[in-house]
């Protein structure tokens, strides 16, 4: 089974606008594909990935160039100082879940199987999904799938998740969808449980706390004409990544100078969002919902 298949890979490499003896990062190796491509046009450069999932460094593939660490990304400055690097010409982030994470049934990743609700990209992570379904207050829980899956039936769905723990927690993938089933809207079950799925899996993972880490540390490590690129598969992300590059903030708020000029520690490569084409999507229907925006360093 492969591991993943890149999307945009070769948008997102080409707006990495390598170097061949460049410093680079790819914070989220998954499977490599990306990894590859950015190694095959180094020289004397060298290429640092992250992944903080040990099954991703168990297909890590030996390069001399290469060097790849186990760890969240949300460190990524430490890590580098670490390996005695300052600064670095560019970074790629491909967010979210690689396929083989999605896949593995006993990850819990999805509503597609039956398995514990575990959705730790870290194996070694200490609150699971099942941990946050037993442990957090309704409005606590009305508010995580508000915000991280958008649900705007939210206050019900948690006030039903709590009115079935008192009875029996729920630990499988199955316990879930049994609960959640009667609050599905017809024809658009597949829809609701995704969006379910994921904001708990955002919440689990710290999605959004590592990727605002990792932005407002990339801006300290990248070296002037260094480039961002970053790709995001929902909107929540997104919106965080577009207002940072555009202005140097999560907020999007923007600062002017006396001369009323915008700003900002980037300029933006594209200005309009790069999404995949039909011809991708064909080839890779996962590839649908992704995002790339890529920025230089001013
Ligand atoms: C969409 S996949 C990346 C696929 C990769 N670009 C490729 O071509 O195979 C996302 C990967 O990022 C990793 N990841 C997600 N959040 C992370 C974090 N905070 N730190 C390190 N790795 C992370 C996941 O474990 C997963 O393997």
């Amino acid at each position: 089974m492969v591991y993943h298949v890149p999307a945009l890979l070769d948008e997102s490499i080409e707006g990495l606008n390598i170097k061949p003896d460049g410093i680079y990062v790819d914070a989220t190796y998954g499977g490599g594909g990306h990894s590859a491509e950015i190694l095959k046009r180094l020289k004397k450069g060298r290429l640092i990935a992250f992944d903080l999932d040990e099954d991703a460094a168990g297909i890590v593939k030996p390069d001399k160039k290469l060097l790849f660490l186990n760890q969240n990304f949300r460190f990524l400055r430490n890590n580098l100082r670490f390996n005695n690097i300052e600064t670095i010409d560019g970074l790629i982030a491909d967010l979210g879940v690689s396929f083989h994470q999605f896949d593995e049934p006993e990850r819990g990743f999805t509503f597609r199987y039956n398995a514990p609700l575990d959705m730790r990209m870290n194996k070694a992570g200490a609150v699971k999904a099942a941990d946050l379904l037993r442990t957090m207050d309704e409005t606590s829980l009305a508010n995580l799938f508000y915000e991280f899956g958008e649900l705007t039936n939210s206050r019900r769905i948690a006030g039903e998740i709590v009115a079935a723990r008192r009875i029996k927690p729920l630990t499988t993938v199955n316990d879930m969808i049994e609960v959640m089933k009667k609050l599905a809207p017809y024809r658009q079950e597949h829809k609701f449980y995704a969006r379910l799925f994921q904001a708990l899996r955002i919440a689990v993972n710290h999605e959004i706390e590592n990727l605002k880490e990792l932005l407002e540390q990339s801006l300290v490590v990248l070296n002037r004409g260094g480039r961002l690129v970053v790709i995001t598969y929902h909107s929540l992300e997104d919106r965080v990544v577009k207002n940072f590059m555009r202005t140097g903030n999560f907020e999007g708020v923007e600062e002017k100078d006396f001369y009323g000029n915008l700003v900002t520690p980037f300029r933006l490569i594209n200005r309009k969002v790069i999404t995949p084409g039909e011809e991708e999507i064909a080839g890779n229907n996962r590839a649908r919902s992704a995002r790339l925006r890529i920025a230089e360093k001013i």
